[in-house]
């Protein structure tokens, strides 16, 4: 050791008597930072929960199902915000009937509202033309979900929810290591292989330390109007015996409804009737 590597080590001994923290505590602190990859958000946001929702591929209602949660957080009366990070394939501001562009000061961009007040963001607010297609490679559509983070003024929010894109990719793991996620909801349809979306999707999660709420099964079954049966047009899916081998509840079975598709194309699924979501809520603000 060298006199100045000695002098050191001296000073940090005294730091650490002062302190009261046992040399092994401090060390952890130091790794847990270093670690932390966490991204500091917008002064001008206060956010007490961030909730993310999957898919593993798209087209499955994972834009939907998020924009049913935030309306039914909302008629809880929750202040709730979506967060649109599928970059080449943004639905939201479309759901809400929404446009932009966003009203941006020095300090950052202000989300859009919706009709029922939940705030949007998303790259289609904040692009001169909505038509052109994204595409941007990996690194820069990360940076970009990124700046969601730090040069939106979210305001004070209960809730802001993320429309991830489909899959395990670049962006969730960039959304799951800079935000402070705090659980998944996992979209799945049994037109998929369900137990492969779940596993992966567990895997992830459990690398980021993040829990799985639980998973919400859309276009489930079609509730004949002839026969009032309701039929599994697309076969029974194994969600419930993956579910319960992994854990996982499930929270919500929804069914094929023309009117969702309806309101959704019109710009108005806040019209929606937000009761099949009641427990999935439920989980998410236990
Ligand atoms: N349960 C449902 N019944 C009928 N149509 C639905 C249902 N869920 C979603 N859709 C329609 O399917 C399309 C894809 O939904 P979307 O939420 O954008 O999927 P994703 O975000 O997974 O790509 C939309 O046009 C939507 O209106
Ligand atoms: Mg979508
Ligand atoms: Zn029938």
């Amino acid at each position: 050791m060298t006199e100045e590597e000695r002098l050191g080590k001296e000073a940090a001994e005294r730091v650490l008597a002062r302190s009261g923290k046992k040399k092994e505590e401090v060390e952890k602190e130091e790794n847990e930072k270093q670690q932390s990859f966490l991204v500091e958000g917008n002064k001008g946001s206060h956010i007490k929960h961030v909730i993310a929702v999957m898919s593993g591929k798209g087209g499955v209602g994972k834009s939907y199902v998020t924009a049913s949660l935030a309306n039914c957080l909302k008629n809880k009366g929750f202040k709730v915000g979506i967060l649109d990070a599928d970059i080449t394939g943004p639905s939201i501001p479309k759901l809400f009937g929404v446009k932009g562009p966003a009203y941006a000061v020095e300090e950052g961009s202000y989300p859009v509202e919706s009709k029922g007040g939940i705030k949007i963001m998303s790259i289609n607010l904040i692009l001169p033309d909505e038509e052109t297609p994204v595409i941007w490679r990996g690194p820069v559509i990360a940076g970009a979900v990124k700046q969601f983070w730090t040069d939106v003024i979210w305001g004070e929010l209960d809730y802001l929810l993320i429309d991830m894109p489909p899959g395990t990719g670049d962006v969730p793991l960039t959304v799951f290591q800079s935000f402070p996620v705090e659980g998944i909801v996992l979209v799945t349809s049994p037109q998929q292989l369900v137990s492969m979306i779940v596993n992966k999707a567990r895997n992830m999660a459990s690398m980021m330390g993040i829990r799985i709420i639980g998973i919400i099964e859309n276009m489930s079954y079609f509730e004949c109007k002839k026969c009032g049966e309701r039929h599994e047009i697309f076969g029974k899916s194994d969600l419930d015996a993956v579910s319960g081998a992994a854990g996982i509840p499930v929270l919500a079975k929804l069914p094929i409804d023309p009117s969702v598709a309806e309101f959704c194309d019109k710009g108005d699924v806040e019209a929606l009737s937000d009761d099949e979501f009641e427990k999935a809520v439920g989980a998410i603000i236990l």
